[in-house]
């Protein structure tokens, strides 16, 4: 099958790893010559780490003969089965792109990658039956989970159908309601905001709520440390989002608002509720 992603990005680049992994023709498409080739050697690197740790079962130039970076969408797409979008978290941006896909892609099943934005809007204007939230995780070729984000439009048939791709890809799927912040956004933002409010007041050191969570409840990883990991100014926008469509129980706290204010965003910065 043909399969296109737009925006070769962290999560594009991952996510076509991952068709490529899967057997797909894979259209990737980035903005501009420089971010194009950009794009085409993260997913070659991406390849090749998961060839060294013995993750992939094909060679990695081989799986690259099928992958094919472009600057527009063109005649290269028109046969394509699904189109999964992973450009900024921006509607507009967004919105536009996906409609380009719409028209250049008239079989297509139209995914987007958003972490928190409402799918319904994005469909807004767009064939909206083969509209639907195919929400991946970092990095993607490794994390089992894809969430699929259902507005009312979407019919069950492309459900179906993008279940059974990404189960095909070894994913387990959840399917969600268009809700903000989806299953996964709005609980792991509940707890990252909590952790943070109990930091601010004191209540445990950052390492001791981190390993709290580790030890007692199984979680591989804090959430302060997750927090870092993610960008402080990424889960910062994210809980703002929630708050205003929620309310004020996601407000984000005032330490976090202070970091991003001071420029420490976590790993990206070398600082963040830790230093890396
Ligand atoms: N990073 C994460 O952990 C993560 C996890 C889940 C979902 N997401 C979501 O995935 C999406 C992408 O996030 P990311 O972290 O990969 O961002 P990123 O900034 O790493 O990548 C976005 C890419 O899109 C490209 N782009 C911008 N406009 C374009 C256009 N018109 N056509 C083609 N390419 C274009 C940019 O050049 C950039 O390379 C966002 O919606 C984000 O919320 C991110």
């Amino acid at each position: 099958m043909i399969s296109v992603v737009i925006g070769g990005g962290t999560m594009g680049a991952g996510v076509a790893h991952l068709f490529l992994a899967g057997g797909h023709e894979v259209v990737l498409v980035e903005a501009g010559a420089e971010r194009a080739s950009a794009a085409r050697r993260a997913v070659e690197a991406s390849l090749a780490k998961a060839a060294d740790r013995g993750r992939l079962e094909a060679v990695p130039h081989e799986l690259l003969k099928h992958l094919t970076v472009v600057e527009r969408l063109d005649d290269v797409a028109a046969g394509a089965s699904l189109v999964v979008e992973a450009v900024p978290e921006d509607v507009e941006l967004k919105r536009q792109v996906l409609k380009a896909a719409a028209n250049a892609c008239p079989d297509a099943v139209l995914a987007s990658n958003t972490s928190s934005l409402s799918i319904s809007a994005l469909a807004e204007g767009l064939p909206g039956e083969r509209v639907l939230g195919m929400h991946f995780f970092n990095p993607v070729p490794v994390q089992q989970l894809v969430e699929l984000v259902l507005h009312d439009g979407v019919s069950a048939d492309v459900v179906a159908r993008v279940r059974g791709w990404a189960e095909a890809l070894g994913k387990t799927v959840i399917e969600v309601r268009d809700a903000p912040g989806f299953a996964t956004s709005r609980l792991g933002v509940a707890v990252g905001m909590e952790a943070i409010r109990m930091l601010e007041e004191g209540v445990a050191s950052a390492e001791d709520i981190d390993t709290g969570m580790r030890l007692g409840y199984g979680w591989p990883m804090g959430p302060l440390r997750l927090t870092d990991l993610v960008g402080l100014d990424v889960r910062l926008a994210i809980a703002e989002h929630l708050a205003a469509e929620l309310g004020p129980r996601f407000e984000p706290p005032a330490l976090l608002r202070d970091k991003v204010a001071a420029g420490h965003l976590g790993r990206k910065t070398g600082q963040g509720f830790f230093t890396w």
